[in-house]
């Protein structure tokens, strides 16, 4: 049966791979952004019974993440306007060791509603798609926690994942923590894409206080650089996020892509080798 399913963060690294798998499986697909119409912004939370109405399902992301504050109280907000609007069943996409991301899980887990709970790891596509791009195309890669292993997961697996939780209600109930199959520390990450690249790419080991004073200098906003320092602190040195998990190939009966994988198809598509300005 084809269903109503609202993708919140649909133009994103997983909404958007989502939103694609969706409309190719013929799915009546709703994306949940700021430009589009009906509108969906989480900070104007009057507009979301129009957004949600109709709607079968919801995948839901947050911005920036929810361990930021007023999450748990947006989180909750939408549990019951998605309640009101007779949703079935939400998504929830969390990050893996964060104990602020658990609470909104509890609010999901506790709304009366079905749900999935995707709880993952760091994103390979953080180095092609988000914040750790702009320093690959400068050549020069400055971060800390060096050597700290991470088992980096891909938004691919994440979409097919979700769109299987979305999908089937044997799902219903589920957390699954989404790891890729390899550690790897930044260290090795910039190696493995200089390599690909086949461009000169250095890398410095730096304290975190020198990297925030490093984001401060180039004008990144105070509220982001608490969510890095956040995010190094809790989540990167966490030994229990460096645990690998299988419930990739639980729910998908396939392993889960290599980082190698990852690197020689994003190295292929040339976003490694753009022009930047100095
Ligand atoms: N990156 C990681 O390594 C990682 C790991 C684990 C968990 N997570 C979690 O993943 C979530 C992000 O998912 P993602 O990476 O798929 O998304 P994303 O690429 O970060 O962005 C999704 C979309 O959010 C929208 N957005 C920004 N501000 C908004 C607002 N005020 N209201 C509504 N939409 C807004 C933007 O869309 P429009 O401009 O179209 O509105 C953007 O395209 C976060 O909760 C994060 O904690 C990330």
């Amino acid at each position: 049966m084809k269903k109503n399913i609202l993708v919140l963060g649909g133009k994103g690294k997983t909404g958007r791979r989502i939103v694609a798998r969706l409309n190719e499986l013929g799915h009546k697909v709703r994306v949940g952004s700021r430009s589009e119409n009906p509108a969906f912004d989480w900070d104007k939370p009057a507009d979301w019974p129009a957004v949600l109405e109709g709607m079968d399902s919801i995948y839901i992301t947050y911005q920036p993440d929810l361990a930021v504050p007023g999450a748990k109280e947006a989180i909750e907000a939408l549990t019951r306007v998605a309640k009101d609007q007779g949703v079935q069943k939400l998504v929830l996409l969390s990050g893996k060791g964060e104990v602020e991301a658990e609470a909104c899980e509890q609010l999901v887990i506790n709304s009366g509603l079905d749900y999935t709970i995707v709880r993952a790891s760091w994103f390979s596509q953080n180095f092609s798609e988000s914040f750790f791009l702009e320093p690959i195309l400068h050549g020069h890669v400055a971060l800390p926690q060096a050597d700290t292993k991470v088992p980096y997961v891909d938004a691919e697996d994440i979409a097919d994942v979700a769109v299987e939780a979305l999908l089937d209600t044997k799902h219903n109930g589920q957390i699954y923590e989404l790891t890729g199959s390899r550690l790897l520390t930044f260290r090795e990450v910039t190696a493995e894409i200089a390599n690909a690249t086949g461009s000169e790419l250095a890398f410095t080991a730096i304290t975190l206080p020198e990297y925030t004073e490093m984001l401060t200098m180039h004008g990144v906003p105070e509220d982001y650089i608490w969510l890095i320092n956040y995010l190094f602190v809790e989540v990167l040195d966490n030994e229990n996020n460096q645990i690998i998990s299988h419930d990739i190939e639980k729910v998908l009966g396939r392993k889960a892509k290599d980082f190698s994988d990852y690197v020689v198809e994003t190295a292929a598509t040339g976003v490694w080798n753009q022009p930047v300005e100095a």
